[in-house]
């Protein structure tokens, strides 16, 4: 499958391709500086980046500044996590020009698409997401204690939920 690669705003570009994603600088970023995901072994953000439609956000220079992904099977289902954009690019628009071309990307755009997110934050409802339709529907195996990924807050009863 070709690569996508979207130009955005101050030379910012996203690109879909898994071999630019820096897995120690997202790891850094997942496990230290996310709420969501504090504590996340760097094996399991491998196997997430290996196993996922990813997104990684670049400045005019090729440094690697942002990611996100999608968990999904590029027909059905697919669930936007791990939105992140490094401390010093925020605020001027970066994080919506990666969210809109996630949203956009031409595995994803006609699927359904789920996330996890703070509730009131506007970024995601500007994209066209709102409340789940038939939350009654929806159930939720959380991850066993002790699993790698129990560390996330959104995999465990009582967590703080996220991504
Ligand atoms: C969320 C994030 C990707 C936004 O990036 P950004 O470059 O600041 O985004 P933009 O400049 O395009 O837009 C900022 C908008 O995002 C909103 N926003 C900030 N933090 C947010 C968050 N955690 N979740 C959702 N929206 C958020 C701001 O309120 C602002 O909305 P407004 O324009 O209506 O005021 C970035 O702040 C980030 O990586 N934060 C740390 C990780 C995180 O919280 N990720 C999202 C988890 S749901």
């Amino acid at each position: 499958m070709p690569t996508v690669r979207w130009q955005g705003p101050a030379g910012y570009w996203v690109s879909d391709e898994r071999s630019l994603v820096d897995v120690d600088l997202v790891h850094g970023w997942m496990s230290q500086e996310s709420y969501w995901a504090a504590g996340r072994p760097r094996e399991v953000t491998a196997r997430s980046i290996e196993h996922s439609l990813v997104l990684g956000l670049y400045t005019a220079e090729g440094e690697q500044v942002g990611f996100a992904r999608f968990v999904t099977d590029r027909a059905t289902f697919a669930w936007l996590c791990d939105v992140f954009v490094a401390a010093g690019h925020r605020g001027s628009g970066t994080g919506s020009f990666l969210v809109q071309t996630a949203i956009d990307h031409p595995d994803v755009a006609d699927v359904r698409q789920l996330l996890m997110a703070h509730p009131g934050r506007s970024l995601y409802r500007r994209h066209g997401f709102g409340d789940l339709l038939r939350p009654e529907r929806w159930m939720e195996r959380p991850a066993p204690r002790g699993a790698a990924t129990s560390a996330d807050a959104a995999g465990r009863p009582g967590g703080s939920g996220g991504q």
